[in-house]
This record gives C-alpha cells, sequence and structure tokens, in this order.
C-alpha cells in the first residue's frame, strides 16, 4: 500500500516537472515559483529535523507526509532556472548560469536523497530515518554554500 502511494507520488512529480519548464511568461515568475516551492519543502524537511533530532517526539505517520511532500517539491525548482532568470534582486549566485551542470548535479543528488528519504520514512525506523536526513541536507547545504547569496 505504502508502495503504490510512494510510486503514484513519484509519477506525479514526474508528470509535473515537464510542463513546469515552460510554465513562466516572466523571469520574475520563475524566481517566485522557485522560492516558493524551496520555503514550502523547508517547512515539511524541518519538521522531520525537528523529529530526528528529537525536539518534537517521532511520529512516523507524520513525518511520512513530510517525506511524500518533500520528495514530490525537490524535483520542482530545476525548470525554474532557466537562462534569463538570473535576478538582481533574487539570491542565487549568478555562477549558477556559468556552471550549470554542477549546478544541475547538486539538484539531482537534492532529487535522489529526498527520495531516498521516502523510503526510509516508510519504514518508521528513527534510527534510519536520522541518516537519511542527515544525507539530504547535506546537499541543500553544499549547494546553498556555493551558489546561494545568503
Ligand atoms: C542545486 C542547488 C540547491 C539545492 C540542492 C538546494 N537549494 Fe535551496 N536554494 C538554492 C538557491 C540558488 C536558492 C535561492 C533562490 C532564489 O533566490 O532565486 C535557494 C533558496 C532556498 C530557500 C529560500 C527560499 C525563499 O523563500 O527565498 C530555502 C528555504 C531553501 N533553499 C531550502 C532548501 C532545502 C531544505 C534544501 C534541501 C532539501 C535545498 N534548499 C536544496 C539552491 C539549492
Amino acid at each position: 500500500m505504502r508502495m503504490v502511494r510512494a510510486a503514484w507520488i513519484a509519477a506525479l512529480a514526474a508528470g509535473i516537472t515537464l510542463p513546469a519548464v515552460a510554465q513562466f511568461a516572466r523571469p520574475e515568475e520563475a524566481v517566485k515559483y522557485r522560492q516558493a516551492t524551496w520555503s514550502v519543502l523547508n517547512l515539511h524537511f524541518t519538521r522531520i529535523g525537528a523529529m530526528t533530532r528529537g525536539r518534537v517526539p517521532f511520529d512516523g505517520r507524520l513525518a511520512l507526509r513530510d517525506a511524500e511532500v518533500v520528495a514530490a517539491l525537490a524535483r520542482l525548482p530545476a525548470s525554474a532556472f532557466g537562462p534569463g532568470t538570473d535576478l538582481p534582486n533574487d539570491h542565487a549566485r549568478p555562477e549558477i548560469w556559468a556552471e550549470t551542470q554542477r549546478f544541475r548535479e547538486l539538484g539531482d543528488r537534492m532529487v535522489a536523497e529526498t527520495t531516498r528519504l521516502l523510503t526510509v520514512a516508510q519504514t518508521q525506523d528513527l534510527d534510519r530515518l536520522k541518516a537519511a536526513y542527515g544525507a539530504a541536507a547535506n546537499t541543500c547545504k553544499e549547494c546553498h554554500d556555493a551558489y546561494r547569496s545568503h
């Protein structure tokens, strides 16, 4: 049952990634989209973090729901870094558009690690969740250190 649901979410996420590429009429919309996506992703991601750090009691069902949202949203921001979307008032460093391959690889690693986080959340095993959360959080940090301006 859970595996079926995860597969469905992965299919849904894959399906909405493609239309999202062509969806931005103006660069400002792409910036708003990627910031909003990460903002919502972050909310669900840090809820899992609060459980793995023992700040709130572990609830496997909630962790799984949060992990589903994180895994689905992680696929979205990459499409919003197209040419011409480097605006002065965003927090994306210009290096992104010079080093597109490395930036894409870091994004792919986030997708892989958040997908793994979802798989692990299905086991309801807190120790495994801690490890998977840490691995996913490293991908956020690595990219922010290189490509986010604050
Ligand atoms: C491939 C690079 C990359 C990865 C991986 C990445 N981020 Fe980001 N993130 C960025 C960039 C670049 C920005 C700035 C976007 C902008 O201002 O246009 C950003 C912005 C954000 C923001 C601020 C959004 C806002 O409201 O402006 C949050 C929160 C965030 N990221 C959370 C995360 C989390 C959590 C992860 C890991 C699960 C993550 N990011 C992984 C590159 C990345």
